[in-house]
């Protein structure tokens, strides 16, 4: 178990001790059930699988082969400079009329939406009942942290550009955010503004081709629509080319067993005291499951949809927001449904607050010794 996690014969055996395992549980000769082992994982910050044939495991052995599990939703994060009109086109996609209703028109957290396929596609299409997710992330330059989040959660990117201002710094840096994610996030560009007049797409063209996106009109490898969200043009076109490029990575995750997912966004409502929204990646979140986040839990008291409509479940590809935190939890941070409930995330903060106090000890003790080598 320790080679599996990691870690130190000692540092599990501490870990146990911490746990209050009895000495016969610590033996080495002794065999643990799925349930002590998953405890123990999440103690080391690993993420435990217990499957019915095939035991116990940490993330992501057993799901590394998805091909039998269920599809999943894509999780597609609207990226690119500020005013470029991505909330506007999420609104288009969606029937909503969210940047209406921001503050300054500028987009200060990242939203999440699921949206019915059935509702983007064309009238006439065949029935549906799969969903996309959408991330809207801000454009504005101080949000760098909130888009590289975004980027880190998705399976596509659609980067927008303005037709009428082009490639522009933010532009810049989400381009460089999916480069550096590599074949694990797919790119869309959708050139945005397409109703205004005297826009210029060949000069949007070789802006994007300078910083190294060939669209595939042009022989490279990026597809690219043109759109307007204001004037709802293209917006058929972008979906399809979504659903396809989300057929192609045969998008699966696990729906049965415990939650795992990444909390979103997080802060301090009036009336419900904390909350977050979260996104389901893998197994189905249930009100009333303990779950564990950076360095807080909570025990799930409530969930809304995007809607504000109240659920009782969500499966991977869900945004919901929860109530029920101890803390505010950090957007990023990984969520995992805590195997022993309540008890068992209490006690797992409790031992990451643990950790991080170590840490900051050692580090002060470093530091002292540092300065003391200097003044010799
Ligand atoms: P941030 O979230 O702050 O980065 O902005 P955003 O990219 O979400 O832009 P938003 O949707 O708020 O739109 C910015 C401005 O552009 C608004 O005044 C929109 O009405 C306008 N706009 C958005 N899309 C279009 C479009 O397709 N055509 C035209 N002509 N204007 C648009
Ligand atoms: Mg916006």
């Amino acid at each position: 178990l320790a080679e599996k996690f990691n870690v130190k014969i000692v540092q599990l055996q501490r870990r146990m001790i911490e746990l209050d395992m009895t000495e016969s549980q610590r033996r080495p000769n002794n065999i643990l059930n799925s349930d002590e082992a998953s405890n123990l994982a999440i103690e080391f910050n690993l993420n435990p699988i217990v499957d019915e044939e095939k035991g116990f495991d940490i993330y992501p052995e057993i799901d590394a082969d998805v091909s039998g599990l269920p599809l999943r939703p894509p999780v597609v994060t609207i990226m690119g400079h500020v005013d470029h009109g991505k909330t506007t086109l999420l609104d288009s996609l969606r029937h909503s009329s969210v940047a209406a209703g921001e503050a300054g028109g500028i987009t200060q957290h990242i939203g999440a939406f699921s949206v019915p396929l059935s509702s983007l596609l064309p009238e006439g299409s065949p029935p549906t009942d799969a969903t996309i997710t959408f991330l809207d992330t801000p454009g504005h330059a101080a949000f760098t942290g909130m888009r590289a989040r975004g980027a880190s959660m998705t399976d596509l990117v659609v980067l927008v550009v303005a037709a009428d201002d082009g490639v522009m710094p933010q532009t810049k840096e989400v381009i460089q955010l999916v480069q550096a994610a590599g074949d694990s996030v797919g790119m869309v560009v959708a050139i945005n503004k397409c109703d205004k007049p005297m826009i210029d797409i060949d000069r949007v063209k070789s802006n994007l081709g300078a910083e190294g996106v060939i669209l595939e009109e042009d022989g490279g490898d990026v597809p690219a629509v043109r759109v307007s969200g204001l004037a709802r043009i293209g917006l058929d076109d972008l979906v399809e080319t979504l659903s396809t490029l989300a057929e192609i990575r045969d998008l699966r995750a696990r729906v049965d067993g415990k939650a795992e997912g990444f909390v979103i966004e997080s802060n301090v409502d009036k009336g419900l005291g904390i909350i977050a929204t979260v996104l389901v990646a893998r197994g189905t979140l249930k009100t009333g499951a303990a779950i564990v986040a950076g360095n807080t839990w909570a025990r799930v008291r409530t969930m809304t949809d995007a809607n504000g409509n109240e659920i009782f479940e969500a499966t991977p590809g869900t945004p919901v927001t929860i109530t029920g935190w101890r803390d505010v939890p950090t957007a990023g941070d990984q969520l995992l449904e805590a195997v022993g409930g309540e008890e068992m995330a209490k006690k797992c903060i409790a031992n990451r607050l643990r950790d991080l106090e170590r840490k900051a000890l050692a580090d002060d003790l470093e530091a002292v010794n540092a300065k003391r080598v200097e003044a010799r």
